[in-house]
């Protein structure tokens, strides 16, 4: 276990942008003696000059005791994956990173995360990704002359931006923004429920609570006008919602499931820097001090 002295004693949040939840983890984490403070990725340095590499962060004079991932900017690839570096030296330094940066890493890609979902057996929607445009058209063709609609989203989506529901072959489809890969997921009909879903929050291999989501269209994400109330999903659909956290190898996870008209129940995703903000409207227990407290205990500290 390492003490709250042996490091510098302060914890790094990493965000752009802190608002109610960094708030919330601030005070969370000074309630258990630990001090925090808000980093940009952008503002830390790998620097390689001399006989001990260092990575610094703003405002801390040596590596942080542990870091806690609140989000990671957008920005070109190579701006992106210098983020993730960033992460996975402060881990290979020996800082713990929550979520950890691999899991991190493997979820904001929502294509792998299909991947891992279907290779280990976890209901998700059918899917295909590729970066070949002549493929994805001959397969969104093959799925619209079935009679089965698309879903087309960019991989490293958030919040309910930039989703296209495809529906007729002579629609017209923005590639755009898709960056150059084609994540597409079969639409889940969920019949008289549509623009319902699900967000089960896991935290270890443990449901701390569940909110269903109703939106305005059939995107049902709270910064798209969402409204939450809480839930309790029998144990099946929670099971499936910690082996959704588990196969992605996260610490802990927003996964967002819908339910068909046939009652089956899929997962359409796993977040793993997710928000709370609409998941503590619907429980009294306060979200992010169960959250801030595996965080603590992930990284050895003591709560
Ligand atoms: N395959 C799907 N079938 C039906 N609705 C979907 C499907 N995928 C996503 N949605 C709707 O769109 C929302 C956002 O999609 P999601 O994959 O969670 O991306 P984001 O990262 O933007 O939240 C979901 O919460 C759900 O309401
Ligand atoms: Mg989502």
């Amino acid at each position: 276990m390492v003490s709250a002295g042996s490091f510098n004693a302060d914890i790094a949040i990493i965000t752009d942008d802190p608002g109610w939840h960094g708030q919330q983890l601030t005070q969370s984490l000074h309630k258990c003696g630990y001090k925090s403070r808000f980093v940009r990725l952008q503002d830390c340095h790998f620097d390689l000059d001399s006989d001990s590499p260092r990575i610094n962060l703003p405002g801390f004079s040596s590596l942080p005791a542990s870091v806690f991932v609140r989000g990671v900017p957008g920005g070109s690839l190579e701006q992106v994956v210098y983020y993730l570096d960033v992460l996975h030296g402060l881990e290979y330094a020996g800082v713990p990173v929550f979520n950890n940066t691999r899991g991190i890493e493997r979820s904001v890609d929502k294509g792998m995360t299909s991947y891992l979902l279907k290779l280990n057996g976890i209901p998700t929607p059918n899917s295909f990704i590729s970066s070949d445009l002549h493929y994805i058209n001959k397969k969104i063709r093959e799925y619209l002359n079935q009679g089965k609609k698309l879903v087309l989203k960019p991989i490293f989506g958030s919040q309910g931006k930039g989703l296209q529901l495809l529906e007729q072959a002579s629609q017209l489809i923005d590639y755009e923004h898709m960056h150059g890969v084609m994540y597409v997921q079969e639409y889940i009909d969920a019949g008289e429920s549509v623009g319902v879903d699900y967000r089960v929050f896991v935290i270890g291999d443990q449901v701390i609570a569940s909110m269903k989501r109703t939106g305005e269209s059939w995107i049902t994400n709270v910064a798209q006008g969402g409204h939450v109330e809480s839930i309790k999903l029998n144990q099946t659909v929670e099971q499936m919602a910690i082996d959704a956290t588990r196969v992605t190898e996260l610490e802990y996870a927003g996964v967002d499931l819908i339910r068909d008209k046939q009652g089956q129940f899929w997962v359409t995703e796993v977040n793993s820097v997710p928000a709370w903000k609409g998941l503590q409207q619907t429980t009294s227990e306060a979200v992010v001090d169960i959250i801030s407290s595996q965080f603590l205990t992930h990284c050895g500290l003591t709560a």
